[in-house]
């Protein structure tokens, strides 16, 4: 007798939903070898019924009815594809309260309000699929979640933003302005029309706070520690990394170190020979290190139609088997006590690169060092590039750029000179302040 097929409803037929819909309709045999059974779609709820659609689904699968798919005995797995915290909370609340498993690529959606979602699954004995949440086609939430399952996690290092990727990379390696390369972002479908969540850090934020809260078990929101994007970013800063060894990227990193996590993205110089530097384009790229097997390497498409869709299909058909939740019910996500504290932000250590303007007249270098050595920072480089002479007669002063290299010092220490720095006239705006990462 053949197998019960699976009844699923995708909700949300948009740019990810209608990939799914895509591989589900055009690969059934595929798709039946490998989750044993049949997965039918019931229905796919969207807003608007008359948009035209990128894939042919049967009549009457389409609807704007999401009660329809919540009323429905038969749907066991709902796919949660809409996008955003509003109805997407509501909504996948009902579909948990009324018996439905879920897959969801929603980042946004769990590293906002992850506790109450995975409570309402647990309280209805209901399993939540999210590998496509963090880093699109890359299996990374199996990863970190099942297969390192000997290891702690002590340390990851990610690119989790294609869309900044790819902006670094062609101010890199074309010498593109910030603006000019988030132009060409968009014109090849890299960046939404609004990239403000890509560009300000928030959407590789979101993501890290997922995969935190895999590996360590912490409940971390992206307002809780260090997130900075690239927007303010020059190409003369690409420029001077690179000349120093070093290329800028936008880095989501956190490490545990001695019993305290400490957490940040932000653009950070990485030296050019190693691996993540090397990741250019709209790839993503993550770096594991466990305790017992050292580091292991994922890169690939972290967004786009099927990269995206190739990973909640693969949550399909794991709820399909019944894998996932087994899986689901050992994760423990989202608990009240984690096992882990974040360090405080003052006390999170980094070296640091800086980029001064600064007045071209004896004395400034030793003020601004002085600055630097009263506040107990180290300095392993400083490069004034080569200015032309300065006319002493001539009315304003002019300004030169100066570059520092900090050996490891404190985000306290840190603050407190540029604090210190503000106060000199011989130095003016605007600054640049990068992490650099060991
Ligand atoms: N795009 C990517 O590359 C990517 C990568 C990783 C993760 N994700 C995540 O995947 C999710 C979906 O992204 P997407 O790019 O596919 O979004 P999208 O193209 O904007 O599609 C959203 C879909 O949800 C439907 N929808 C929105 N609000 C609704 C409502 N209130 N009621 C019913 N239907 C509603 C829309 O209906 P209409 O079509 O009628 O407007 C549309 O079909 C998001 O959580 C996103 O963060 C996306």
């Amino acid at each position: 007798m053949p197998a019960e097929p699976l009844q699923l409803a995708i909700v949300g037929l948009g740019n990810v939903g209608t990939g799914v819909a895509k591989i589900l309709t055009e690969h059934p045999e595929r798709i039946l070898q490998r989750a044993g059974r049949p997965i039918e779609i019931r229905r796919a709820v969207v807003r608007d019924l008359n948009k035209s659609r990128d894939v042919t689904l049967p009549a009457g699968v389409l609807t704007n009815d999401i009660e329809s798919v919540i009323r429905d005995p038969n749907i066991h797995v709902a796919v949660e594809l809409m996008g955003g915290i509003h109805p997407a909370r509501e909504v996948m609340l009902r579909l948990l309260e009324a018996g439905k498993d879920i897959v969801t690529a929603n980042k946004a959606l769990l590293c906002e309000h992850g506790d109450e979602i995975f409570e309402c699954a647990r309280k209805h004995k209901r399993t939540i699929c999210f590998e496509a949440a963090v880093a699109g086609g890359i299996p990374i939430i199996a990863a970190v979640g099942q297969s390192m399952a000997a290891n702690q996690i002590i340390g990851i290092q990610a690119i989790l933003n294609g869309t900044t990727n790819y902006i670094l990379s062609e101010m890199l390696l074309r010498g593109q302005s910030y603006g000019e390369a988030l132009q060409q972002a968009q014109d090849l479908g890299y960046a939404e029309a609004d990239p403000t969540l890509d560009v300000n850090g928030t959407d590789a934020g979101q993501k890290l706070g997922i995969l935190a809260q895999l590996a360590f078990g912490v409940k971390v929101k992206s307002s809780e520690f260090h997130v900075s994007g690239i927007d303010k970013l020059e190409r003369t800063d690409i420029q001077h990394a690179k000349d120093l060894g070093y290329t800028i990227k936008l880095l989501a990193r956190v490490s545990l170190n001695k019993g305290r996590l400490e957490m940040s993205v932000r653009p950070t110089l990485i030296r050019a020979d190693r691996p993540l530097a090397q990741v250019h384009g709209p790839f993503n790229a993550i770096l594991l290190d466990g305790d017992v097997v050292g580091n292991v390497w994922y890169s690939g498409r972290g967004a786009g139609q099927l990269p995206t869709a190739s990973a909640v299909t693969a949550d399909i058909i794991d709820l399909a088997i019944g894998r996932a939740q087994l899986t689901f019910a050992h994760l423990d996500l989202w608990r009240e006590t984690p096992p882990f504290a974040l360090a405080p932000l003052n006390e999170s250590t980094s070296r640091y690169f800086l980029r001064l303007s600064v007045e071209d007249r004896p004395n400034v270098l030793a003020e601004v060092t002085g600055v630097l050595g009263r506040n107990g920072i180290s300095l392993s480089t400083i490069i004034q590039p080569e200015a032309p002479e300065v006319d002493a007669t001539a009315g304003a002063i002019p300004t030169v750029p100066l570059i520092i290299m900090t050996h490891r010092t404190s985000a306290g220490s840190l603050a407190a000179a540029e604090r210190d720095l503000d106060r000199l006239a011989s130095v003016r705006s605007p600054r640049m302040v990068l992490a650099v990462a060991d």
